[in-house]
C-alpha cells in the first residue's frame, strides 16, 4: 500500500492494526512521497513533471516543517539523511519500504535506514509534526 510520513492512510483506515493482528508484513510503495521526503525539493526548486502538479507550491511550503525535523533527527544520529529518517520511520511501523532509487547513489543511500532505529520520542515527534500538515 502507499504509506510515508505524507501519506498515513493505513495507519487511519485500520489496515496497519490489522496486519499487525494477522502477523501480515505491509510493504510500503512510495515510501519517500515520490522523492519529497528525501528534501531536496522546495517551492522554489519543485519536483519534475506529474509530480510537479501533485506537489505545488503550497503543499511544498507546508512540509517545510516536517523536512527540518528529518533532518535534525538525521543529526542526531550521526549525519542520516532525511530520506533514511523517512524510511527507519516505516521500519519502526512494522512496515517494509520499498524506495524507488534513480541511481546506485541514491539507492546506497536508501540502503543506510537499515541497521538502526529512532527512539521512540523520535517516532511520536514526527507522527505529531506529519499528523498536522
Ligand atoms: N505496487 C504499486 O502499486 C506501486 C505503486 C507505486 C510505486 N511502486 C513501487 O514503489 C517503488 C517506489 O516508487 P515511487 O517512485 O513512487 O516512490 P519513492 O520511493 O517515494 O520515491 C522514489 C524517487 O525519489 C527520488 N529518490 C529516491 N531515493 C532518493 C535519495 N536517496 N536521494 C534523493 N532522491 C531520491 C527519486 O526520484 P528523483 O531523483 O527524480 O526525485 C526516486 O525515483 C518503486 O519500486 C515502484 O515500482 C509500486
Amino acid at each position: 500500500m502507499e504509506y510515508s510520513l505524507l501519506h498515513r492512510k493505513p495507519e487511519q483506515n485500520g489496515v496497519l492494526a490489522t496486519c499487525q493482528e494477522l502477523g501480515i508484513t505491509l510493504i510500503a510503495y512510495s515510501p519517500l512521497a515520490q522523492g519529497l521526503l528525501t528534501g531536496k525539493y522546495s517551492p522554489e526548486n519543485p519536483p519534475p513533471g506529474l509530480r510537479g502538479l501533485r506537489y505545488g507550491r503550497r503543499r511544498l511550503r507546508a512540509i517545510a516543517p516536517l523536512l527540518r525535523l528529518l533532518q535534525s533527527i538525521g543529526e542526531a544520529h550521526g549525519g542520516k539523511t532525511p530520506a533514511q529518517v523517512a524510511l527507519n520511520w516505516l521500519i519502526c511501523k512494522g512496515a517494509v519500504p520499498i524506495p524507488g532509487a534513480k541511481d546506485a547513489r541514491q539507492a546506497r543511500e536508501n540502503a543506510g535506514a537499515l541497521g538502526w532505529r529512532l527512539t521512540p520520542e523520535e517516532v511520536e515527534r514526527l507522527d505529531q509534526v506529519s499528523g498536522n500538515l
